[in-house]
């Protein structure tokens, strides 16, 4: 099974992914997390609710966490669409869809619709929200690692060709994309709606979960920095991939695990710009994918922990018979750590 080919005039106009919701079982712990070692600013707290954003954003939030003594959860994967008038157009694509789209109150946003995805990850979309005035020129209430804006979700899917069918509809283009020798299994895809090659990505695993979220940030300084203030606080464990550089985005990269385990990442800003016609998608070829790259292997725990959405069920990815998959690239990257 190959790649789609893009869609360049979908159904209503998503500019990028923007926003996402997540449960913590102590938002107080959460909030220090995310303020001291990410650097974000708060702009609201309403009794268990936090909102908080990146220092350069206009937008009243880009992560929202939620009191709840649940499993820690990923409740929401929001975008913004351009204006409302899209959001009628979506709402009558997602009931053409028969996937029961319905309009929500999503305090300090407009309009907004939710639904699920044929996966059942559950998506919000809307046009605006509260604006408030940037903090990045307040240099003297900097944190951390001055997270500038939220920048993409990776989510585990079992299928991903499957899984991103509606992505790709829907206009989200594809930068690149990771195979499995011999077999041109693909293992792995990144897409963009946003004039850089992420937006959503999504990795073979069991799923649909989440996998983690981004923020990106100016220097390496400021990712180190990040790192030390999350050591100073007695999370060192939560630093749990990198500092080292991706090969396919060629950033530089930390994943830090927050108190209730989900895993967020710290990246710097993207290398390419995307918009033009003749950029087509890139394969990469798993067995070779750290050419260019450095750092250590990840932890088996990045391939395998991740955080639930509410209520879904989720699937393992079947092994795809072919002489390499995501597994044996687990295993093998496993077997270099022993
Ligand atoms: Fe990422």
């Amino acid at each position: 099974m190959s790649i789609p080919s893009p869609v360049f005039y979908p159904p209503f106009n998503v500019t990028r992914i923007s926003h996402t919701v997540i449960t913590s079982r102590d938002t107080v712990r959460s909030r220090d997390f995310y303020t001291e070692v990410y650097g974000l600013v708060v702009t609201e707290e309403e009794g268990d609710v936090v909102y908080l954003r990146g220092i350069e954003e206009a937008c009243h939030h880009s992560l929202v966490i939620k009191r709840a003594d649940t499993e820690p959860l990923c409740e929401v994967v929001g975008f913004r669409v351009l204006t409302e008038e899209e959001l009628e157009k979506a709402e009558r694509f997602f009931i053409a869809e028969n996937l029961a789209p319905r309009w929500v109150d999503a305090p300090f946003q407009g309009r907004t619709l939710r639904v699920s995805d044929p996966g059942g990850v559950p998506l919000e979309f809307c046009a605006r929200m509260d604006r408030v005035d940037r903090a990045d020129s307040a240099h003297n209430a900097h944190k951390g690692a001055c997270g500038l804006r939220f920048d993409h979700m990776q989510l585990h899917a079992a299928d991903v060709l499957s899984a991103f069918d509606l992505y790709n509809r829907l206009g989200f283009r594809i930068s690149d994309y990771m195979t499995a020798p011999g077999s041109k299994n693909v293992l792995g895809i990144f897409s963009y709606r946003k004039d850089i090659p992420w937006d959503i990505v999504f990795l073979t695993g069991r799923g649909p979960r989440m996998h983690h979220f981004a923020y990106v940030t100016r220097s390496f300084q400021n990712m180190m920095r990040a790192c030390d203030i999350a050591g100073q606080m007695g999370y060192g464990d939560a630093v749990e991939r990198g500092p080292g550089r991706h090969t396919m985005g060629h950033v530089q990269y930390v994943y830090l695990r927050d108190p209730d385990g989900h895993r967020g990442e710290i990246l710097l800003d993207a290398p390419h710009q995307m918009l033009d016609m003749e950029i087509e998608p890139v394969e990469w070829d798993v067995s070779g994918i750290n050419r260019g790259g450095w750092g250590l292997p990840a932890q088996r725990s990045w391939f395998e922990e991740t955080s639930n959405f509410p209520g879904i069920e989720t699937t393992a990815p079947e092994k795809p018979g072919a002489p390499f998959s995501l597994e044996d690239y687990v295993e093998q990257r496993a077997a270099q750590q022993r």
